[in-house]
């Protein structure tokens, strides 16, 4: 019994097929004897595209999990690739063993389980996610038809800003990849930072703090503050006047702090990494092993919430080995559907004006 919590989103879909074999390699120095070919069922392979400094967080995130037995590193610029794969490479010796390999010809990625698009240009300081839209669009256009063409059966996992709409434009150039198989990290990164706030201003430990960011990543992204609770106990019961502007206990601040973050972080360091890459990497341990934890991403959001546009936003959804398979129907005060619903309007106003 689900109790109407869930809508959703489509079966487990087709049987990845089973990789390629694993190239068995020719006996060194004549030190070993074949018996059988590698075992290749087991083979979990996932391609990170983008090696800037969000792609190899993630990578080296994914790393420490021990989640995958092969990664491939793509980019455009091949003295990077070729320095990334072997600094990681050279740590292999202190982790579980697997393939890392790198290049810019896409057949490498065949039969990815995941891919990861952290690819683009980034935010400058001060310049907004959206403005970096139609530079991002173009450089997917080289990027997710060759993604798809290797590894039908994959999930994009899209990080590179602004993320719903990329993660919209990932889905309309991926020619025909089911909606529940196209994510975008959206508002998992938020949703974090919100809960690591939250967690300083309750002098308890991020994780025993629950509490949602929806809709876009960025500017318009709407903060649950009805739902937020610890141990099922809702802040806003305790407190009525939770994320209004003129609460004399300023809570309303954190949504605020969360939105200037990565501002904030790229003024200070130039770029955001490290949570960025352990979201992903936590968001990929669901996809590849079946989880099913809940997470705030950015999917297909027509008709949840009053929502008319065709867009992309986060709302939570429970992550399995077919991508998203439910979303959370969430009792949204009247207010916070209002704001979910102006995001999706500000992000299709954006959308509309993309050149394919
Ligand atoms: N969704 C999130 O929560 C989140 C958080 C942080 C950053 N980001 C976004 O992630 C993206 C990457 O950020 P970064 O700091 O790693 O940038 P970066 O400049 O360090 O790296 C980008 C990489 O993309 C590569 N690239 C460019 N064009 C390419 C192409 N056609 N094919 C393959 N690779 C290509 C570049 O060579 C570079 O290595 C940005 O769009 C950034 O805004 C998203």
């Amino acid at each position: 019994m689900e109790f109407g919590l869930f809508t959703s989103e489509g079966g487990p879909g087709p049987s990845p097929p089973v990789a390629d074999e694993v190239p068995t390699q020719a006996p060194r120095l004549g030190m070993f004897s074949k018996v059988t070919d590698d075992a290749a069922h087991y083979h979990t392979k996932i391609t990170i595209v983008g090696v800037g400094q969000v792609g190899m967080a993630c990578a080296y995130s994914v790393l420490n999990q021990h989640l995958v037995s092969e990664i491939v590193l793509m980019d455009v610029n091949e003295d990077k690739l070729k320095g990334e794969m072997m600094d990681l490479q050279h740590g292999l010796t202190f982790c579980r063993p697997i393939k890392i390999s790198a290049g810019t010809d896409y057949a490498l990625t065949a039969n990815s389980k995941v891919c990861v698009v952290t690819a683009g240009a980034r935010q400058r300081e001060g310049e907004s996610r959206l403005d970096l839209v139609q530079r991002n669009t173009d450089i997917f256009k080289g990027i997710i038809p060759d993604l798809v063409k290797y590894s039908p059966n994959t999930i994009l996992l899209i990080v590179s800003n602004p993320v719903d709409i990329l993660t919209y434009v990932a889905w309309k150039l991926s020619g025909g990849l089911p909606k529940h198989r196209v994510i975008g990290s959206g508002t998992n990164l938020d949703s974090s930072r919100f809960r690591f706030l939250m967690s300083q201003k309750l002098n308890v430990s991020p994780s025993s703090v629950h509490g949602f960011i929806i809709g876009e990543h960025g500017d318009s992204s709407v903060p649950v503050w009805s739902t937020a609770n610890v141990a099922g106990v809702r802040l806003s019961e305790l407190h009525p006047d939770i994320g209004k502007s003129d609460d004399p206990e300023k809570w309303h601040e954190l949504h605020g702090q969360v939105m200037d973050s990565a501002y904030e972080i790229i003024k200070l360091k130039g770029y955001t990494s490290w949570a960025i890459g352990l979201s992903v990497s936590s968001m990929l341990e669901a996809l590849l092993i079946n989880t099913r934890n809940v997470y705030a991403v950015s999917t297909l959001a027509t008709g949840f919430h009053g929502i008319k546009e065709e867009v992309f936003l986060s709302l939570p959804c429970v992550l399995g080995s077919s991508g998203v398979s439910h979303i959370v129907n969430q009792s949204l005060t009247k207010e916070e559907e209002k704001r979910l619903q102006d995001s999706a309007t500000a992000l299709h106003s954006v959308q509309k004006g993309l050149k394919f």
